[in-house]
């Protein structure tokens, strides 16, 4: 069994200090699950020098294109360069406050794919969505548009399951029912020729529940925001979830 993703999105948050405090509390976990930080930009270059073997740093988000007059903006050529392995892209707060469609998600996840990092693609739906049952369909569909911009034979894409109600509200989806939308995701790509070998969940994913969401088969990590800003607290999330696993 391969170990878990955990993949950390700090958001508009954290420091410096943090960063060193969380690097030094995962010294010596490495090996116990894959972990990744998605810090803000500002932080990328500390995180390449602090952060040892195993533990890997990511930005949260890119711009499509390569350079060009878009005053603010970092392409993902720029976050490559700064060693990153990984980088969000379509966040429900980016699509919901920055108003990405499905189209730019794509195009996003297509430049990650171009610059040579990989992209980790989030999609979920809202609580209307879901009450209405149509969890699947909006989720796949979501994850389509990308499948249809990525070149052929792209490998590594990850994709990340958040359901918009569960993000920073304390309200998880039960492990079961991340599963079935993890399945049905895995399914709806593979249809379309690729094979997803990970899908995570995120959405108040804490030290205590991670063991029980890593107990599903496809379940293959998390992304977790606010637990992800206390060292010691994301530490112990981290061995929780490679604990259950083995
Ligand atoms: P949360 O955020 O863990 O604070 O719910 C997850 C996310 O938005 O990626």
């Amino acid at each position: 069994m391969t170990a878990p993703l955990v993949v950390a999105n700090w958001k508009m948050n954290g420091s410096e200090a943090l960063l060193r405090d969380v690097a030094k509390a995962l010294v010596g976990r490495r090996g116990e699950s894959d972990v990744v930080l998605a810090v803000p930009a500002i932080h990328l270059s500390l995180a390449r020098a602090l952060l040892q073997e195993g533990v890997r740093w990511a930005s949260q988000d890119v711009h499509w294109l390569e350079s060009g007059a878009y005053t603010g903006e970092l392409s993902a050529e720029m976050i490559a360069q700064m060693g990153a392995s990984h980088s969000i892209v379509g966040h429900s707060e980016r699509r919901a406050q920055f108003a990405e469609s499905d189209e730019t998600v794509a195009k996003k996840a297509n430049a990650c794919f171009r610059a040579g990092i990989i992209p980790i693609v989030c999609v979920g739906e809202s609580l209307e969505v879901r009450q209405a049952q149509q969890t699947e369909e909006v989720v796949c569909r979501q994850l389509e548009v990308v499948l249809a911009e990525i070149p052929t034979g792209s490998e590594g894409l990850i994709v990340a399951y958040e359901p918009i109600w569960a993000i920073g509200t304390g309200k998880e989806a039960t492990p079961e029912m991340a599963q079935e939308v993890h399945v049905a995701l895995k399914e709806m790509a593979l249809k379309a020729g690729i094979h997803l070998d990970k899908v995570l969940y995120g959405g108040s994913v804490k030290e205590d529940n991670v063991a029980g969401l890593m107990l599903m088969p496809d379940i293959d990590g998390v992304l977790v925001g606010g637990a992800s800003l206390s060292a010691q607290g994301f530490s112990e999330l981290c061995t929780n979830a490679a604990a259950a696993q083995n």
